[in-house]
């Protein structure tokens, strides 16, 4: 029998979306301004930020709590990393940095409706620069959670509380707009992004990077 010690949870958590953000990241000269929007815990934040990028993090949860994660820091990494409470649907331009360079959203934009993604990533394209990426990724509607899901209603529309029994399954209380490849490729090219590349996950989740225009 093969031995066990233990979950490789780092192998876990790097996925195809982390990956290919910090394969870029590494290309990159230091001082990148990244946006980590819906952060949650933070962690791709905070490693932007060991890689000397500046960082700014947003999520309309508090899960983040800097001091505990990095208290062996000195002061000067505090600076590269700025953590706001922000409900990312009540966003305006003026609370974002002047030009921005790299934003990660990853597992967020389906906490949307599809209006107010829209909403949001317009107002993050007029600050990111001409050739600046956006690596994201969103819940697909041809997963386990799309199963008594409401999938025919039009993507407009479409912003539902997934079954009872997926909401405790993947600990998902709030509604959803679940995507077809198609419907989240528009919502960029729309907005004058680029496809560089996008994948389907084994579960049906699309994972994808776009550059402006
Ligand atoms: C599945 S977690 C993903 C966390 C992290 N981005 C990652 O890749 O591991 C979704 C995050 O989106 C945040 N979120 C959901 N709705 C939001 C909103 N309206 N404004 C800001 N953050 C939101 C949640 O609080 C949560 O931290």
């Amino acid at each position: 029998m093969k031995k066990k010690r233990g979950f490789d949870l780092a192998e876990k958590r790097l996925d195809v979306l982390s990956k290919s953000f910090f394969s870029f990241l590494l290309k990159q000269n230091a001082g990148q301004i990244v946006l980590d929007l819906g952060c949650g815990s933070g962690w791709v934040g905070i490693a932007a930020a060991f890689l000397h990028h500046k960082v700014f993090m947003y999520d309309i949860e508090d899960n983040f709590d800097l001091s505990k994660k990095v208290d062996f820091l000195t002061n000067e990494f505090y600076t590269k990393i700025l953590f706001q409470v922000k409900d990312l649907t009540k966003i305006t331009a003026n609370m974002f940095p002047k030009k921005v360079d790299l934003v990660y959203i990853g597992s967020v934009l389906h906490y949307f409706k599809y209006k107010d993604a829209k909403k949001i990533l317009k107002i993050i394209r007029n600050k990111l620069k001409k050739g600046g990426r956006i690596f994201v990724s969103v819940s697909g509607i041809d997963t386990e959670l799309g199963v008594g899901y409401k999938k025919s209603c039009p993507i407009n529309n479409r912003f539902f509380l997934v079954s009872e029994k997926n909401m405790k399954r993947f600990f998902i209380t709030e509604p959803v707009t679940l995507y077809k490849k198609r419907e989240f490729i528009d919502l960029f090219e729309n907005l004058d992004f680029k496809v560089i590349e996008i994948k389907k996950t084994a579960f049906g989740n699309f994972k994808a990077v776009f550059e402006k225009l």
